[in-house]
């Protein structure tokens, strides 16, 4: 079975969790789009779901394929919020941004009441970090932020590259316009201490670890979907 696949298998059971009236997070990312597809064949149906999109690129989707979408200003507490992430680890910790909409991601996840993850199974980790935290940054003070991160991260045990994301003009903008460096760790043994460490910087903005936000994960793998909850598997 190839990736998109995996990727449809995760959404439609994601879909299984979505109702009539809800007020939904939508996600952001090539899984997220699966399930918007998926969401938007429900709603010419009839299903009846409130959307706040976490990027502009799912805001057009959602737009395109005719599933109602609102701004989180009118929509400030949700119901549910189904995203994809890059990594998941056994404590429903996971690195998010590849796509850079950390950011709202985040704040769409935080004004939900539950959050589910979609992935397929080559984004199930044993720990954290081998995949690049995406930390956005303001542009404003860009060195003198990059050299505080070095200095938190180094304090926390943790090297390696610290790349500036670039698009084809120049450094990649989010939909806040700002700026993303990638961390490239290998193994993040103490999320949440870095998490806290980079939370005390000025300049950066959020960063790609989403710590007890997501309440289960869906994860479809060539032998089928299962989902994860906190520290288990468990067969649906
Ligand atoms: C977007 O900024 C990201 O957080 C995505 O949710 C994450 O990168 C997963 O994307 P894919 O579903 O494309 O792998």
């Amino acid at each position: 079975m190839d990736a998109r696949q995996l990727k449809i298998q995760a959404a439609g059971a994601a879909l299984e969790h979505v109702r009539s009236g809800m007020r939904l997070g939508i996600g952001t990312g090539s899984t997220a789009d699966e399930f918007i597809r998926l969401l938007a064949e429900k709603v010419e149906g009839g299903l009846e779901v409130q959307g706040v999109p976490t990027s502009e690129r799912t805001a057009g989707l959602c737009v395109e394929l005719g599933v109602p979408i609102h701004s989180l200003d009118e929509l400030p507490e949700l119901d549910l919020t189904i995203d994809g992430a890059d990594e998941v680890d056994p404590y429903l910790r996971l690195i998010k941004g590849a796509g850079g909409a950390l950011l709202r991601e985040k704040i769409v996840a935080c004004a939900s009441e539950r959050m589910i993850v979609i992935a397929d199974k080559t984004k199930v980790v044993d720990v954290l970090g081998r995949f690049a935290l995406p930390i956005e940054v303001n542009p404003f003070g860009l060195a003198a932020t990059r050299i505080a991160i070095e200095k938190a991260t180094s304090r926390l045990g943790l090297s390696g590259a610290l790349d500036l994301r670039m698009d084809r003009d120049g450094p990649y903008e989010t939909d806040g316009g700002h700026f993303i460096l990638d961390a490239s760790f290998g193994r993040i043994p103490d999320a949440e201490a870095l998490s806290s460490a980079l939370n005390a910087i000025p300049g950066v903005i959020e960063h790609g670890l989403f710590l007890g936000l997501a309440s289960e994960a869906i994860i479809a793998g060539p032998s089928g979907v299962t989902t994860m909850k906190s520290r288990g598997n468990q067969e649906i």
